[in-house]
């Protein structure tokens, strides 16, 4: 069988480091290694880059960069935000979150659970939907944070991010969003949000694995989860992890830079893909409402196969395999 170019369609898993990323970060490995809390020149002239590459992020989502702190991953990020909650409201014992959300959230919910803590997690409709009325009934005078995700991963259904800041600011409780699936798909505005965390993730937008950030509105008060130097204002201790966030900064840029191409030729691709196998394939459905969604998602069943089972047998069917001649993969 001829071999061809392997097409990678789970972006929402993780993305290829994209090459202006890998040329931005590789000097901060190479040349520029210093520790940015160096009381000298070869770590200032870290820090400083650092502080660009904040505001690079911050400005990817219309923050404040004061208001960026970088973490190792998404799910450090999803953890901070509740545990700062609850140490910052150590009356308030109750979370409330989607029984949707990543594992980010929800095994962290479980993980609160089993030590004294109220954890709701609501169900979604059959499209994926969240009704905002059980929400609000369920939010409680001793609920310490509401957190729900922007879009979700799996089936790119979006939940409507600015009614449910809207609604815990009129009852008085911080909410929290799992933004890790948007940047370069959606427009992020925290500003116009009025959202007190938010947490995104590098490698969903081309820069590496294990960088990630978590925003957190000015006058909003923090509790570090984790403990140890003054790193980032005191906010999350250990020694920044210099290339990646020069990665993340530079992905930052080039992911405002997708926005119109993701709406547009990668919308129109999903869709085309997404009609051709429900009109061609008997007993198919989408999982997921049609709209809203993220222009770059798709989740269809096929009935009587299981997902895992038809993962496998693809898996088997094209197997991947590096071609180094080429220098891209191939199946
Ligand atoms: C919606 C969502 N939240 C959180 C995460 C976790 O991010 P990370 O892999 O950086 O910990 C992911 C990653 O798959 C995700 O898709």
């Amino acid at each position: 069988m001829r071999q061809q170019a392997l097409c990678y369609f789970d972006n929402n898993a993780t993305t290829q480091v994209a090459p202006e990323v890998v040329d931005a970060m590789i000097p901060f490995l190479r040349e520029h290694w210093g520790n940015p809390s160096s009381a000298y020149a070869f770590g200032h002239d870290i820090a400083k880059k650092v502080e660009m590459a904040r505001t690079e992020v911050a400005s990817l989502i219309n923050a404040d960069p004061r208001e960026i702190i970088f973490t190792s991953c998404g799910t450090e990020s999803n953890n901070s935000a509740i545990h700062s909650a609850l140490v910052t409201h150590p009356e308030k014992r109750h979370v409330l979150m989607t029984m949707v959300e990543h594992s980010a959230n929800i095994k962290f919910g479980d993980f609160l659970q089993k030590h004294g803590y109220q954890v709701s997690f609501l169900p979604v409709e059959s499209d994926g939907g969240l009704d905002l009325h059980l929400l609000e009934k369920s939010i409680r005078p001793d609920t310490a944070i509401v957190s729900v995700m922007w879009a979700n991963n799996e089936t790119g259904v979006l939940f409507p991010i600015e009614e449910i800041a809207a609604l815990c600011r009129s009852k008085g409780v911080l909410f929290h969003t799992d933004a890790v699936q948007v940047p370069g798909k959606l427009k992020l505005d925290v500003k116009e949000l009025g959202i007190d965390f938010l947490s995104l993730s590098a490698h969903k937008l081309h820069a590496p694995k294990g960088i990630g950030l978590l925003y957190v509105k000015r006058r909003t008060k923090y509790h570090p989860y984790i403990i140890g130097g003054g790193q980032e204002r005191g906010r999350r201790g250990g020694t920044e992890n210099v290339p990646y966030i020069i990665a993340f900064g530079r992905a930052a840029g080039l992911a405002m830079d997708t926005l119109k191409d993701e709406n547009t030729r990668v919308r129109a691709l999903r869709d085309k893909l997404e009609n051709g196998i429900l009109s061609r394939i008997e007993g198919t459905s989408r999982n997921g409402a049609k709209e809203p969604r993220l222009p770059n998602t798709t989740n269809i069943a096929f009935d009587g196969v299981e997902a895992e089972g038809i993962l496998l047998m693809l898996d088997q069917a094209f197997p991947a395999q590096w071609d180094p001649k080429l220098g891209i993969h191939v199946t």
